[in-house]
């Protein structure tokens, strides 16, 4: 790539090495608490018409680092693309979450699953990092991502969103072979889809396995960690990816941060119900931590949003290796301002801090 990177504070946190001021990316920061983005996704009608436009997906990937000194763009599109090019067919309905025109339910529909090519069926993925990382030109390095295999298989079991999954742990304890079977597919195609990103252009990879949290500590070894594992071992093994920082966020499995930290990616993601402090000491050095504001103190005033954005740089503490960002991603009514202060006072304090 021939720009040079003019902010590489996010990558010299993720390296766990001393930083001017603590980098600051948000979760779904190019979203619909923007007016940009909301006019943007009018033009284009759906979500999934604006993901699959490579020119539009840069454009709202963009947007937000118009507003904010943001240390990192992500790549605007979503985890379910996988099984989308798997061919399940993916739909959001207006206001209401993702659907699978066929979910994966028996044997036969999970032996049909095969790795997508990635420069055919995912080349829309592909063509917007791409044209990101020119348009970026060096500003801020670029995120590319994925679903976990286990949270991926959670909405191909399902169907569609759920408050427990239930379906999909079903499968874990009536047919486990067949889970397996659907959850190394699953890997494997993340190991490519990752791969291809860091070719066409990303700069750091993060891994969302937002339901990782949902399982009891031994089935998340056997249907979460083991998988995410084999993702770091793949993308190891794979020359352009072995170098770049992987950040792994499971929402809500704080018991197995030291474990997490064991696998051999640069960092985790936090949510918000552990204090920074304690979740540095359960990975005793091993990896970066990015997290960890609970996404509700954006609906605070702004003296608010500032107190509790110094608590959580406080409560990491002057170390190298953290990456602020919220716990989970930001919500649609969050005014656009708040942000504004959340991303200044994290610059301004961590600085007056070093
Ligand atoms: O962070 C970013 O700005 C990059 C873009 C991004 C989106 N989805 C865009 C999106 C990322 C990283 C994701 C990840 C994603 N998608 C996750 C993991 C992260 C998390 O929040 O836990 C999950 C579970 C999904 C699946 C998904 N996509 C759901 C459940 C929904 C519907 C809920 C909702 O917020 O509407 C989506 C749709 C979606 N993906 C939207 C955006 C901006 C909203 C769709 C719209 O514009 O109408």
């Amino acid at each position: 790539m021939p720009d040079t990177l003019k902010n590489d504070r996010l990558l010299r946190a993720l390296r766990r090495e001393p930083v001017d001021t603590t980098p600051v990316w948000v979760m779904r920061q190019a979203g619909r608490y923007l007016p940009e983005y909301r006019a943007t996704r009018a033009k284009a009608g759906s979500f999934m018409a604006l993901a699959t436009n490579p020119e539009l997906a840069c454009e709202v990937t963009l947007q937000p680092l118009e507003r904010y000194a943001l240390d990192a763009a992500i790549l605007f599109s979503d985890i379910l693309t996988i099984p989308d090019a798997m061919g399940l067919g993916l739909s959001f309905a207006q206001g209401e979450g993702p659907q699978f025109a066929h979910p994966v339910r028996t044997r036969a529909d999970v032996e049909r699953l095969g790795v997508p090519d990635m420069e055919s069926e995912l080349r829309y993925v592909m063509d917007a990092v791409r044209l990101i990382r020119g348009e970026l030109a060096g500003r801020a390095p670029l995120i590319g991502f994925s679903g976990s295999p286990w949270t991926l298989a959670c909405y191909m079991v399902e169907g569609k969103g759920s408050r427990d999954f239930a379906s999909a742990k079903a499968m874990c304890w009536n047919e486990p072979a067949l889970a397996h079977k659907l959850l190394d597919t699953l890997a494997r195609s993340v190991i490519a889809y990752l791969g291809a990103q860091v070719a066409a252009g990303a700069q750091a990879l993060m891994i969302f396995d937002t339901w990782g949290g949902m399982l009891g500590p031994v089935a998340f070894r056997e249907f979460s960690l083991r998988y995410l594992a084999q993702i770091v071992d793949g993308l190891k093994a794979d020359v352009q990816a072995r170098n770049v920082p992987l950040i792994l966020f499971s929402k809500g499995a704080n018991a197995h941060l030291a474990e997490m930290a064991q696998i051999g990616c640069a960092a985790l993601g936090v949510d918000w119900t552990i204090d920074l402090a304690d979740a540095r000491q359960a990975v005793n050095g091993k990896v970066a931590l990015q997290g960890n504001l609970d996404p509700a103190v954006l609906r605070a005033s702004p003296e608010v949003i500032r107190r509790e954005v110094r608590r959580v740089l406080d409560s990491y503490g002057n170390h190298p290796g953290h990456i602020f960002n919220l716990g989970h991603g930001i919500t649609p009514e969050v005014d656009p301002e708040h942000v504004k202060v959340l991303v200044d006072e994290v610059h301004a304090y961590s600085h007056r801090q070093g």
